[in-house]
């Protein structure tokens, strides 16, 4: 285990921090290489690679596995990684866990919930692995929740949303992540922390902004966010490139493979 001090790996994180998913060697290299600064290993790999309909059923394996190949094709960002439902509900088996993935080469860990998860936290941070914590949205619960909702709506939600993120820093968590925050609410978290707040879905207060590599590169094409920008075709130029290989295949067998 050798994950990243606290005062290093904050020191590294400057706003506006960019953050991208990688599940894989040469996604998280190419975002390595092109100056990505945190790298989420997402539980969200359960849609992404999986095909699951939600994170729901991704375990702790799953991420030490998607983890350490992701560490292997990361030389200069901080890898940040999820820890899966249901492997850190009570400060053992969080710490426990958080372990496993400081093993697998993460220099921090994720975690979704609010003040319920204060001395998760503690003990994490306790044991010298920094956390990053996640409120808002939060897909491990879409099931309880009933779909992806719009959080912070109302000012009791606003005010829990609030607080939670002020106790979560107390707790020493070292940025948050907001998910589908009204984009108010986010500002205003962002005002009153001194740590980072991380955005998806919660408008451009936050210190940075973090997205599924898929809704970045268009290598998803069934489902995208109504918040996410496309940036590229990788499900249109990998379309292109087997039907290539289809026709190359059927024309060598017609006329035989060029010597
Ligand atoms: O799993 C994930 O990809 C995430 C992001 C949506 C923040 O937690």
């Amino acid at each position: 285990m050798n994950p990243l001090p606290l005062p290093d790996l904050s020191a590294r994180l400057r706003p506006p921090i960019t953050s991208i998913t990688a599940y894989d060697y040469p996604t998280a290299r190419l975002c390595d290489e092109a100056g990505i600064q945190l790298i989420l290993v997402g539980d969200s790999l359960g849609m992404m690679v999986a095909g699951y309909e939600d994170t729901t059923s991704v375990t702790l394996e799953q991420m030490v596995y998607h983890t350490s190949i992701v560490r292997r094709g990361v030389k200069r960002a901080i890898v940040l990684a999820d820890l899966p439902i249901h492997t850190y509900d009570n400060p053992g088996d969080a710490l426990a866990s958080a372990r496993r993935i400081a093993d697998a080469g993460a220099d921090a860990v994720k975690l979704e919930g609010g003040r319920e998860q204060i001395p998760q936290v503690e003990a994490i941070v306790g044991a010298g692995i920094p956390v990053c914590a996640h409120l808002g949205m939060l897909p491990q619960r879409v099931r309880e929740e009933g779909g992806y909702k719009k959080k912070g709506r109302n000012e009791s939600e606003a005010r829990s949303l609030v607080d939670a993120a002020l106790a979560l820093e107390a707790a020493g968590a070292f940025a948050v992540v907001l998910e589908s925050v009204v984009a108010d609410v986010a500002a205003e978290i962002t005002d009153r922390l001194t740590i980072p707040t991380i955005g998806i879905g919660s408008g451009h207060h936050c210190d940075g902004q973090v997205r599924v590599v898929h809704d970045v590169t268009g290598g998803f094409p069934w489902f995208v966010p109504p918040f996410a920008k496309t940036h590229g075709d990788v499900a249109g130029v990998t379309r292109k490139a087997l039907s290539a290989f289809l026709e190359e295949v059927e024309d060598s067998h017609r006329t035989g493979f060029p010597e």
